[in-house]
């Protein structure tokens, strides 16, 4: 079945009298999604750093690229698959880690609704670290799609060995380890109204589930909710330096990935200690304001990875934007925001409604314009406006 098929789905239902129950776009989505969340859950997964600025450019630097349409090319049947770490993946994009998933669920399990709804659309999970449910019952949910573990490196090696260890026990594909959030950047929404959800206990389970961390409490964390809290606060954020990298590295056989590197050299730095994949992103805008737009630093690290896998993320909004973001040399392409907002709205069918019409947007775009493979999507396809 082509991403395409979507449409033709949409259009036949409309001949029954049936019209789509979820919006077309982003920006009809953003605030249907946020009225169904409460204030505390829409502030910190809507807002960003500082005043936003480098959250709003990493959506508008999309819009500086054009794509040039090639005719007479009879694109009928497009090829969006990728290859990524020996894996056949049936496209391009992916769902980038987000902590307090599992809230914005309307039932609370929105770690579990985003994990099926992956195994619905092959369009893999990056799990976060910080979820409602542990992660072995987020694979559970998978099926067949691939699936990822995103580690925060805790100070304690041993409860990161564990993490680890169990991630590859329940099946993950691969280890994202995210650099860019040992510590927490500045978010005037969450400041304003002092709400910060891991220190009222949410999304820790894969820590109190853990028993290297519960060897760590003096009382079980279902009887002592706060002293779980206080540990987990004491363990979380991990400054790690590349003198670490080799530690990391040998934790796993997996393919291991970086999340957040921006810069070439780090990009190297990352290649030399034998990483599997880099993952260029500025966490959606969330951690540091006053950034390059995450789409201007990609050719550079793309360049850098010279052949090593780069995935995206960090204003991708559009089918449009996944295939920009490939024509400028990513290998995958993460949303973060547009599938939370999809599973707020509509449980685990709103994530599959915005994945599936994110595909169907961009396998139309290679239809229309001519490009009938991934590959055909080069730095020459498109055009930058002046
Ligand atoms: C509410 C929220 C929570 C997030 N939590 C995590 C996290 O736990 N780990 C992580 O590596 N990235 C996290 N991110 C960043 C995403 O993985 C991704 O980089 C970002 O959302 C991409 O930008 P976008 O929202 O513009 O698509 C989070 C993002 C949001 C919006």
């Amino acid at each position: 079945m082509a991403f395409a098929d979507y449409q033709d789905e949409i259009y036949l239902d409309g001949l029954r009298g049936v019209v789509p129950p979820f919006p077309m776009t982003f920006d009809e989505l953003e605030p249907l999604a946020q009225a169904a969340m409460p204030p505390s859950i829409r502030s910190y997964v809507a807002g960003g750093a500082g005043d936003e600025r480098t959250q709003r450019a990493n959506v508008s630097a999309f819009e500086r690229w054009g794509l040039v349409p090639r005719m007479m090319v009879g694109a009928t049947d497009r090829d969006l698959s990728v290859d990524l770490f020996g894996m056949r993946l049936p496209s391009p994009l992916f769902m980038a880690p987000v902590g307090v998933i599992g809230l914005c669920a309307q039932d609370g399990h929105g770690d579990l609704a985003t994990a099926r709804a992956a195994g619905r659309t092959g369009v893999p999970m990056i799990a976060p670290t910080l979820t409602v449910d542990p992660l072995e019952k987020v694979a559970e949910e998978l099926g067949d799609t691939p699936g990822f573990f995103q580690l925060y490196t805790p100070t304690d090696r041993e409860l990161a060995e564990s993490l680890v260890h169990r991630a590859e026990t329940a099946g993950f594909k691969g280890i994202v380890v995210t650099l860019d959030t040992w510590i927490t950047g500045w978010r005037p929404r969450d400041l304003t109204t002092s709400n910060f959800p891991q220190l009222r206990g949410n999304c820790l389970a894969n820590y109190t589930s853990d028993p290297v961390f519960r060897s760590g409490l003096a009382r079980s964390p279902e009887d002592d909710p706060k002293a779980a809290v206080a540990l987990w606060a004491r363990t979380f954020g991990n400054p790690l330096t590349w003198d670490d990298l080799p530690w990391l590295r040998s934790l796993t056989d997996l393919p291991l990935i970086l999340k957040g590197l921006c810069h070439p050299d780090d990009v190297r730095r990352a290649k030399d200690g034998g990483v599997d994949g880099i993952y260029c992103s500025n966490h959606g805008g969330r951690q540091a304001n006053g950034g390059l737009p995450a789409l201007d630093v990609l050719p550079a690290v793309v360049g850098a990875a010279d052949g090593t896998p780069v995935l995206f993320d960090s204003g991708v909004r559009t089918g449009a934007d996944i295939i920009k973001a490939v024509a400028l040399g990513a290998t995958a392409v993460g949303v973060g925001r547009p599938y939370a907002y999809g599973l707020a709205h509509g449980g685990e069918a709103g994530i599959v409604h915005v994945l599936r019409a994110l595909l169907a947007e961009a396998d139309l775009l290679m239809a229309v314009d001519g490009y009938p493979a991934l590959a055909d999507l080069t730095p020459d396809s498109l055009r930058r406006l002046t």
